[in-house]
C-alpha cells in the first residue's frame, strides 16, 4: 500500500494550478444520465472518486469515456439497470447522487446504502424525505434504498436538517425534479458553488431552474433534457488546502485558477491568522511570511467556513501562539486527525464538537495514519513543517480527492515522495 513520506522545513514557493471541483464533478456526471444524448464535461480532476463514479454510471448502462485526461463524455442512451451495487457504492458516499437521476430517467432506483469517509454517522433521511415529497415511494431492503417514482409530481420540499442544509440531498431532489411534471420548490436548499454549477449544467441540458445560488430553488419540470457541454468550476477545497500549505510553511504560492469569490470565509480566517492573501488575475497569491495569530472558527454550510478545510486549518493553528477553538457544526465527530496530529507533538484536546488547540513552537515528524480524505491532507500539511520525517499511511484516502498532491507540492519545493 502506498505511503507518502514528507521531510519538513521547506518554505514553499511557486505556482500551483488548481483543478476542477470534485464535488461539482460527481453530481454533474450523475446528472448526465438525465439527457437523451451524450454530455461532455471538462476540467474533471483525475482522482479516484471520479473513476468510481464512472464505474457506477457504466454499471447502470451508460457509456463513459475519457477522451483526454481531464475530460469525460457520458452517453446515457444505454441506461437500463437501476441498481448501484454495494461493491462500488461502499467506496464513496457520494454515489447516493445517482438516486435523483435514476428516478428522473427510469422512474426507479435501487442503491446500496453508501459508505465513504469515516466522519461519523452520515444519514440519508433528507434524501428520502425529499423524494417522498415528490411522490416517490421509498423503502429500505437488504441494505439498499429502493425507490419507485411512477407517479411523481412537483411538490414543496424542505431540506434543512439538524446540521444545516444537505449538499447531496439538494442535488438529488433537484435532479429528480427537473423531469418531474409540475413545479417543485426546494426550501433550505444548499447554496454551495458546486450546487450552482450543477444547476448551470442542468439548465444547459434544458432544465428550468430559478433561484440558483439561493436557499430557495424553483424547478419547473420539462419532458426531456439533452446532453450538454460544461467546464467545471475550480476546486475551492483544493485551493484552500494549498493556501494553508503556503501559510504553514511561511512560503509564498500563486494559486492559478482559484476563485476568491468562492473562498470568502476561508480568506477571511486565514488573513485573521496573520497570512496575507491577494487576488491575482485568474487566481490568488498567498504569503505566510507574517506573524501568526490564533483564531476561533466554526464550520458551517456555504458561505461559512467549509468543514472540508477544518482539518487543514487545525494543522495550521497547532503552530499559532495561544489557544484557538475550532467547532465543527456540520459533522460534529469529524476529528480523527486530532490524535494523529498529537502524535506529531501538537497539543489539541476535544470537548464535544470543538477542538481546543494550544499552539506549540514546532511539530515533530512521525508515522501517522490517514483516516479520511481531508484528515489525510492535514497530516501532509503538518509534515511539511514538522522536524524530520513524517510518513502518512493509507494514502488511498488522499487519492480520492487530490490530483497528484505530492507532485504539485514537490514542484513548489516540498521534500515529499510516494513510496510503494
Ligand atoms: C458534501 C460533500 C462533502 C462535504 C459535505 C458538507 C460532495 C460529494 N461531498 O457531502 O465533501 O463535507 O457536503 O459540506 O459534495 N445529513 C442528514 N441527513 C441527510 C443528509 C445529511 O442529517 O439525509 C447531515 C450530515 O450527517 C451532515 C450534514 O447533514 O451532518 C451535512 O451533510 P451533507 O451536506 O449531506 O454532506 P454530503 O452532501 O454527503
Amino acid at each position: 500500500m502506498d505511503r507518502i513520506v514528507v521531510r519538513g522545513g521547506r518554505r514553499l514557493k511557486g505556482t500551483v494550478r488548481i483543478g476542477g471541483a470534485k464535488n461539482a464533478a460527481l453530481p454533474i456526471m450523475a446528472a448526465a444520465l438525465l439527457g437523451d444524448s451524450p454530455s461532455r464535461i471538462r476540467n474533471v480532476p483525475r482522482v479516484a472518486d471520479i473513476r468510481t463514479m464512472a464505474d457506477i454510471l457504466s454499471a447502470l448502462g451508460a457509456r463513459v469515456e475519457f477522451p483526454s485526461p481531464h475530460e469525460v463524455v457520458i452517453d446515457p442512451r444505454g441506461l437500463g439497470n437501476p441498481t448501484a451495487p454495494y461493491e462500488l457504492v461502499r467506496k464513496m458516499r457520494a454515489s447516493i447522487c445517482v438516486l435523483g437521476p435514476l428516478l428522473g430517467s427510469l422512474g426507479r432506483a435501487r442503491i446500496s446504502l453508501p459508505g465513504g469517509c469515516a466522519i461519523g454517522a452520515r444519514p440519508i433521511d433528507l434524501h428520502i424525505k425529499g423524494m417522498e415529497r415528490l411522490g416517490a415511494s421509498m423503502r429500505l431492503s437488504h441494505g439498499f434504498v429502493v425507490a419507485r417514482g411512477d407517479r411523481m409530481r412537483g411538490g414543496e420540499v424542505f431540506l434543512g436538517g439538524r446540521f444545516g442544509s444537505s449538499v447531496l440531498a439538494t442535488a438529488n431532489v433537484l435532479m429528480a425534479a427537473v423531469k418531474t411534471p409540475g413545479v417543485t420548490r426546494i426550501e433550505g436548499a444548499a447554496s454551495e458553488p458546486e450546487m450552482a454549477d450543477l444547476a448551470e449544467f442542468l439548465k444547459k441540458m434544458g432544465a428550468r431552474i430559478g433561484g440558483m445560488c439561493t436557499h430557495s430553488l424553483r424547478v419547473e419540470g420539462v419532458r426531456r433534457l439533452a446532453g450538454a457541454s460544461h467546464t467545471l468550476i475550480p476546486d475551492r477545497i483544493e485551493a484552500g488546502t494549498y493556501m494553508i500549505a503556503a501559510a504553514i510553511t511561511g512560503g509564498e504560492l500563486e494559486l492559478k485558477g482559484a476563485r476568491p469569490d468562492h473562498l470568502g470565509a476561508v480568506i477571511d480566517l486565514i488573513e485573521a491568522a496573520g497570512v496575507s492573501v491577494g487576488a491575482l488575475r485568474g487566481g490568488l497569491r498567498v504569503s505566510g511570511a507574517g506573524r501568526r495569530r490564533v483564531v476561533d472558527l466554526a464550520t458551517h454550510p456555504y458561505p461559512g467556513f467549509p468543514t472540508d478545510l477544518q482539518a487543514q486549518m487545525i494543522a495550521l493553528l497547532t503552530l499559532c501562539p495561544g489557544i484557538s477553538v475550532v467547532t465543527e457544526k456540520v459533522f460534529p465527530e469529524r476529528f480523527l486527525h486530532v490524535p494523529e496530529l498529537n502524535r506529531m507533538a501538537a497539543r489539541i484536546s476535544i470537548e464535544g464538537s470543538s477542538a481546543i488547540i494550544r499552539g506549540v513552537r514546532g511539530l515533530s515528524g512521525a508515522p501517522v495514519m490517514a483516516s479520511d480524505l481531508r484528515a489525510s491532507a492535514a497530516l501532509v500539511l503538518a509534515g511539511l513543517v514538522a522536524r524530520g520525517e513524517t510518513v502518512v499511511d493509507r494514502v488511498y484516502h488522499l487519492d480520492r480527492g487530490y490530483e497528484n498532491l505530492e507532485g504539485k507540492l514537490r514542484k513548489v519545493g516540498a521534500l515529499i515522495e510516494r513510496v510503494g
